[in-house]
């Protein structure tokens, strides 16, 4: 990865099986695992998204790593077959350099990341760029029909990092790792995790409406928690008006409600556990809103509460309480 990391503006980029020629224009800080410059192809078509993984070390890591290029093709498709619109066409190559595997993704360049910009537009703009990510990937994600195990075929990863925005049109970007089944299995992460609650939560997150539907608004109030009732209208209004009345429900009665409805904390907070890491985190949400932790505490709490291929350690879960329950 470190040949990848260290080009600047102005460098060529080189990736074997690559026909056209690229020079970076520039690096997009935040990719997850991936490192994702934006470059322009010499005497070519316009700015482009040059998205690169690395294969992990280990016979089964690299096995994994080898059908992705089929797997993000398959995932668009998915995607595009329900509505929803990523930047097309994309590209992928994969090839081994210094004995190391790599993944490399090419998509259009489709404007700047709805994360950035939710961080300092006027309040009515935030909620129109979220009505806009919830037309543009969560109406057509929810309108799936459901697996025979009632998980949804086609997952996802709501959070406005994913998203882009030209001054017209908004873009669902993500196509990594690709959220899709594969003989019963969801493919969730790269590498992907072991642990059974680990894989549990991730299945919840990505590929059941409750899950994305809580995700995506916990994501909302991470950003802008002074915004939190106008992103639970949004949210609630949008399973209210796809008739999701069940989610609607689970929704409306989750920890952070029945506080927010006048539920003693500490009663609300005590039984939670790793398996509820995303009703705590949305309690941290609406105690941000409230005013009672600070925007840098609920930060804390998200980064703290961050796992991968592990449960959270208890510690970790009684150290985010003691900052709820003050
Ligand atoms: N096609 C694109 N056009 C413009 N920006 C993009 C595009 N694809 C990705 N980005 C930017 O790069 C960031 C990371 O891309 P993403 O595909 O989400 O990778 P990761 O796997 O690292 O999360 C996004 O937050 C977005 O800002
Ligand atoms: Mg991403």
């Amino acid at each position: 990865m470190e040949r990848y990391k260290e080009l600047k503006s102005g460098d060529p980029f080189v990736f074997p099986g690559l026909e056209k020629q690229f020079t970076v224009v520039g690096y997009i800080p935040g990719g997850f695992n991936r490192i994702i410059l934006k470059a322009n192809c010499n005497g070519g078509t316009g700015t482009r998204i040059l998205k690169i993984a690395q294969a992990h070390e280990g016979d089964a890591d690299a096995d994994q790593f080898k059908g992705k290029c089929g797997q993000i093709h398959d995932y668009q498709q998915s995607l595009q077959r329900l509505g929803v619109l990523t930047p097309s066409p994309i590209t992928t190559h994969e090839n081994v350099i210094d004995g190391k595997r790599f993944l490399l993704e090419t998509s259009p360049f489709t404007g700047q990341s709805v994360h950035e910009m939710m961080l300092t537009a006027p309040r009515n703009d935030v909620l129109e760029l979220c009505q806009q990510m919830i037309d543009v990937a969560l109406k057509p994600i929810f309108s799936q029909n459901l697996r025979a195990d009632g998980n949804l075929p086609c997952g996802v990863d709501m959070i406005p990092r994913n998203f882009t925005k030209d001054p017209g049109v908004m873009h669902y970007v993500d196509l990594w790792p690709p959220k899709l089944w594969l003989d019963g299995e969801p493919t969730l992460e790269y590498p992907e995790p072991m642990d059974t609650k680990v894989i549990q939560l991730g299945i919840f997150r990505h590929f059941t409406i409750k899950g994305v539907a809580q995700a995506f608004l916990v994501q909302l109030c991470r950003i802008r928690p002074e915004l939190r009732r106008e992103f639970q209208r949004l949210v609630d209004g949008a399973l209210k008006g796809m008739g999701l009345h069940e989610e609607l429900g689970w929704l409306q009665q989750q920890p952070a409600r029945q506080f927010q409805n006048g539920g003693d904390l500490k009663q609300i907070i005590e039984p939670l556990g790793y398996e509820q890491i995303y009703g705590l985190r949305e309690i941290a949400c609406e105690l941000a809103f409230q005013g009672q932790i600070s925007a840098g505490q609920l930060e804390r709490i998200f980064k703290d509460s961050h796992f991968q291929d592990t449960p959270l350690p208890s510690a970790t879960i009684l150290q985010i309480k003691e900052v709820l329950f003050h």
